[in-house]
């Protein structure tokens, strides 16, 4: 059962939970694993989607919770897939991606991280910038095999990207507002 102190991370998703605990393990938080999909509302707004996810998980829960929301934000297609990129990954994929952009290859991956816990919910943001590679190059989850981020010439497939990530940067922010809450 999960005790006051704790902050659990709630997500379908065993790659994101991996990296969040890794994170957050270097920063002196131990974060615990719930699975569960939770329901995802229509919006454009990462940040609504995650703030009613977390406001969602903390009534499964009645403790402290943590989500996770991330998209790809393409320039030239005008941040699309962006909040649909979960919809856009399983329906064309890296390859329907590559078809679609030309010339202009810059992108952002950005990560919302939310909090609830019942009576506080806050939000976090993290960007990593970069650049859709022209084939896809190594195996990893999602958009990892097509993203290159800025000053590298691989993909985050080949990179070890814990130290780099949109998810590093949303959870460092969470990270320095919780232990100091
Ligand atoms: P989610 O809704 O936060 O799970 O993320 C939406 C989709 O974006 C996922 O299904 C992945 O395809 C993709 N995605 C999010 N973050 C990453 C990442 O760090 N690497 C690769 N793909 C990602």
């Amino acid at each position: 059962m999960p005790g006051l102190s704790d902050v659990y991370f709630v997500s379908s998703n065993n790659h994101k939970f991996q990296e969040v605990y890794s994170i957050l393990d270097e920063l002196d938080i131990t974060v615990k694993h719930y699975a569960a999909t939770l329901p995802e509302i229509q919006s454009a707004s990462l940040y609504d989607i995650a703030t009613h996810k977390a406001a969602h998980a903390y009534t499964l829960l009645k403790s402290p919770v943590i989500v996770e929301d991330a998209g790809l934000f393409i320039d030239s297609l005008k941040g699309f897939p962006g909040p649909y990129s979960s919809f856009v990954y399983d329906t064309i994929g890296n390859q329907g991606i590559l078809n679609l952009v030309k010339v202009e290859r810059g992108a952002t991956f950005r990560s919302i991280v939310a909090y609830s816990d019942g009576s506080v919910s806050k939000c976090f943001s993290g960007e990593l910038r970069g650049a859709i590679s022209t084939r896809i190059v190594g195996t990893k989850w999602g958009y990892d095999p097509i993203f290159m981020p800025d000053g590298s010439h691989d993909t985050l497939a080949h990179i070890d990207k814990v130290s780099l990530s949109h998810r590093r940067l949303s959870l460092e922010s969470f990270a320095a507002w919780f232990v100091s809450k």
